[in-house]
């Protein structure tokens, strides 16, 4: 859809609505978590048996403790409160890390320095270097302790302009090369160095068994085996060998096994769900990458926003505490997860000392930290939060950091590596990446031998993907979500299409680029570049995994009529149902999401090397079956974990049924859509105070109307006889705090037919006398000069700060006006947007 440029409204001044919130909605109980006492409920005994001690390969530095003694006996109990709690830089000052002595701050996917996406490699270095100074900076007669800081460095050094992007690991996986995830982790140590910073967020040792979730693509696969013997390698590429001189330090830094525990067991496609399991099952499926990891000597762990049976992981202590810390002997220490405290029964982001009890040594408390810290405080001082367990978390601290020689390594950009820019995607790197790519590429159908191609041939590239680094990067890409970037964002890249036109200039072929797959001169084959936009973590949940993409189906199926081979790139962060796109190809290439090296794919393509990469994830039969496992009892997939044609093999494939499963789409940031409310929402309309279905035309109207298809919008109307709402109501408040802390927005397309003859305010509504907004007359009228379809996106962080308490939103849109107005309304959606979006600030 075109989207007019009156569409683009900066909403100064936001301010919050006078206006009494029209609705009172009943705001139910919120359901009460399962007591976390019932994960306790294993006897001790059947306890010690499931989980046997583990003797730790990492000796305790006499003279290390010696120091920490020392330390914990000068500090305050201020600083060591501030030691473990963790702040996000887009709302942490240095100067904030002074005064509250904070031991650690993150970048989450949506900082970075200046607030800026692309801010250059050198800003980051230089942020380092304000926030380590901050810290060491005399204070009365208490010790200086260096803050580190933690970043989602999860495929390469992704929030950095300019650095190597490697597959993300769902196509390591692929590859089962551990060799390979060792050297990766190398690089990406290197490149985290030159910015100064100390410590990433991964590896994920997610064990995926639904693929509907959004997080499927950071996983290495659906069996423990992988990440098993990936743990070890690739911590070991990060932090260096414990033992020696460089471990944690020089080239290396600290890395964390994350997300503990069950994090990809919690079947239903739901981030942030419940593992509902036996407790051998649990540790059968989940733990086995723990164990490599520990004994590779990883310092940090990150505790996993879900739940085991109904109890939030932050606040498990059988597992935090018995189990990784007493039977497992880990002696670096548990890093929560983004305000993941927050969700533990009797719990807020901003008061929670259960998760410090339960074992959580570091609080990630991105925005809620200055209120954590006073309540924490409080509770350090008045014994809630007991004075042994604060030591303690401290004491774990201030083991890492001196293990990673912090408090005499000087400021970031004076360690080794420090600001040396140009080994950000050097051509050393760079060529680790493609090899990554060439290895982790699976090869699912070959029919006829089409592969390898030949680069003298005339060939056609075609497709959305074919050069599109957002797209070819996905997820936690300089953005959370990975959308919104755009080519020169990635100086030290190739696109899939840049590697292709490389390859055939160089062997005399020609290659056309086409989206579109436009030609003049019939080419000999087609390559096709297509599959999933950009999501990260629950953004990208689905309903099904059922790939639908009309368009590059049709462009294939069309390409195909013409006599023309035709070759799917299929780009994707999970295994998903295809079977059109397999009939439509001749060959079909599982890609995954491979970064910044397109020329790994072009290699493949024209045989620089044979395909290599097996399966991980088994891939799917239908559009519904999204739990296929490697081991499930009448495990049927179309193709099993472990697949991969190498180009010897035979690579027909029977024709595939092509009928789509239809599910219940039941996605909560729908609030309308083909015609009617999404799951969970209605549409009322009325005077303020008394909203219902159909209150008589005095005031307003709503109205099935079409746009693209019957009935597939609302027409709403304001006679302007008096003050009327129309608003989309939720059955059950939503916490959206979440959402509102990134890019998301409520995208609304609309039209106008009549303007507004008076003020129109855009609203949300949280409970009784709670609303939020911004007057929206005025893109109404220049919507309606237009006569065009328009797309309005605000930004969730918006209405937070207008006032909205984003923690129960009972109505995420409300539209109120007194005067006339007339809008037809195809959709309302919490989205990561399209564009454009609106400016609040
Ligand atoms: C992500 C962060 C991100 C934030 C945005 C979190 O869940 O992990 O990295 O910046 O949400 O809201
Ligand atoms: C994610 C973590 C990530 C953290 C910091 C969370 O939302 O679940 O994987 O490390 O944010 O960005």
């Amino acid at each position: 859809m075109i989207v007019p440029h009156g569409a683009v409204l900066a909403l100064r001044n936001a301010s919050l609505m006078a206006l009494a919130w029209p609705l009172a909605l009943g705001a139910g109980p919120l359901c009460a978590a399962a007591d976390a006492s019932s994960a306790a409920a294993a006897s001790a005994q059947a306890h010690a048996e499931l989980w046997p001690q583990r003797e730790s390969k990492l000796a305790l530095d006499p003279e290390v403790e010696r120091k920490i003694d020392d330390l914990i006996a000068a500090m305050s109990v201020e600083q060591k409160v501030g030691q473990i709690i963790q702040a996000d830089i887009a709302s942490v000052t240095p100067d904030d890390v002074y005064r509250y002595h904070l031991g650690s701050v993150l970048n989450g996917g949506n900082s970075a320095p200046g607030n800026r996406y692309n801010a250059p490699a050198r800003d980051w270095l230089a942020a380092a270097d304000a926030f380590y100074s901050a810290s060491m900076k005399p204070n009365a007669k208490l010790p200086r302790i260096p803050v580190i800081w933690g970043s989602d460095a999860v495929h390469g050094h992704n929030n950095i302009v300019g650095a190597t992007l490697f597959p993300h690991n769902i196509g390591l996986g692929a590859a089962r090369n551990p060799d390979l995830v060792r050297r990766i982790g190398e690089a990406t140590a290197i490149e985290m160095r030159v910015t100064g910073l100390d410590w990433t967020f991964a590896p994920t040792l997610a064990v995926v068994r639904d693929d509907r979730w959004g997080r499927t693509y950071e996983g290495f696969g659906e069996s423990p085996e992988i990440a098993a013997s990936y743990a070890a390698p690739l911590i070991e590429g990060l932090q260096g060998k414990v033992g020696d001189k460089d471990w944690l330090r020089g080239p290396h830094i600290i890395a964390t096994a994350k997300h503990f525990l069950g994090d990809g067991g919690t079947y239903g496609g739901k981030d942030q769900g419940d593992a509902q399991m036996p407790e051998a099952t649990l540790r059968d499926l989940f733990s086995p990458p723990y164990l490599p990891a520990l004994d590779a000597g990883v310092q940090s762990v990150m505790v996993s926003f879900s739940s085991w049976n109904g109890v939030k992981m932050h606040g498990n202590r059988s597992l935090l505490t018995d189990v990784v810390k007493d039977r497992w002997n880990f002696d670096g220490f548990l890093v929560g997860d983004w305000n993941g405290h927050g969700q533990v029964a009797g719990c807020t982001t901003t008061d929670c000392p259960a998760s410090a009890v339960a074992g959580l040594d570091i609080y990630m408390a991105p925005d809620s930290w200055k209120d954590l810290y006073r309540t924490t405080l409080a509770h350090a001082k008045q014994g809630a939060l007991p004075m042994a367990r604060l030591d303690d978390a401290v004491r774990r601290i201030l083991r890492v950091k001196l293990r990673a020689g912090v408090f005499e390594a000087g400021k970031p950009s004076q360690r080794p590596y420090g600001g040396r820019f140009e080994l950000l995607g050097s051509a050393e790197h760079r060529a680790l990446a493609r090899e990554a790519v060439r290895e982790s590429l699976v090869l699912l159908k070959n029919a006829g031998s089409l592969l390898p191609l030949n680069p003298g041939a005339n060939i056609l590239v075609a497709g959305d993907g074919a050069d599109n680094l957002t797209k070819q990067t996905g997820g936690w890409t300089l953005s959370w979500q990975g959308t919104g970037t755009k080519r020169s964002d990635f100086p030290n890249a190739q696109s899939i299409w840049e590697g292709i036109a490389a390859e055939v200039k160089a062997a005399g072929g020609m290659a056309t680029l086409s989206a579109e797959g436009k030609f003049t001169t019939k080419p000999d084959v087609a390559i096709v570049v297509f599959g999933e936009d950009p999501y990260a973590e629950f953004q990208g949940d689905r309903p099904d995994i059922g790939y639908d993409d009309a368009r590059s189906l049709e462009l294939l199926r069309k390409l195909k009529a013409a006599g023309i081979p035709t070759v799917s790139v299929f780009l994707s962060g999970r295994a998903m149902w295809v079977n059109p796109f397999l009939n439509a190809s001749d060959a079909f290439v599982a890609t995954w999401l491979p970064g910044s090296e397109g020329g790994g794919v072009s290699d493949m393509l024209f045989g620089k090397a044979d395909f290599r990469g097996k399966l991980p994830y088994s891939w799917p039969k239908a559009s519904d079956q999204t739990a296929v496992n490697i081991g499930d009892p009448g495990y049927d997939p179309l193709f099993p974990y472990g697949f991969g044609l190498t180009l010897a093999d035979e690579g027909e494939l029977a024709p595939l049924p092509e009928a789509r499963a239809s599910v219940a789409v039941a996605d909560p940031g729908v609030l309308f859509a083909a015609g009617k409310p999404g799951a969970g929402h209605r549409l009322l309309i009325g005077p303020p105070g008394s909203l219902s279905t159909n209150p008589g035309p005095d005031l307003i109207e709503a109205r099935a109307a079409d746009r693209i298809a019957q009935e597939d919008s609302v027409r709403l109307r304001w006679t302007g006889a008096g003050q009327a709402v129309a608003a989309i109501v939720r059955e059950a408040p939503e916490d959206l705090s979440r959402q509102s802390n990134g890019e998301l927005a409520l995208e609304i397309e609309l039209k106008v037919d009549t303007p507004p003859t008076a003020g129109v305010s855009l609203l949300m509504g949280c409970g009784a006398q709670c609303a939020g907004g911004f007057p929206l007359g005025p893109m109404l009228t220049a919507a309606a000069k237009t006569g065009q379809w328009t797309r309005i996106a605000v930004p969730l962080s918006c209405f937070a700060e207008a006032g909205v308490d984003m923690t129960r939103v009972d109505t995420p849109l409300s539209l109120a006006t007194a005067g006339r107005l007339e809008i037809v309304m195809s959709s309302a959606r919490i989205v990561s947007p399209s564009r454009p979006v609106v400016q609040c600030k």
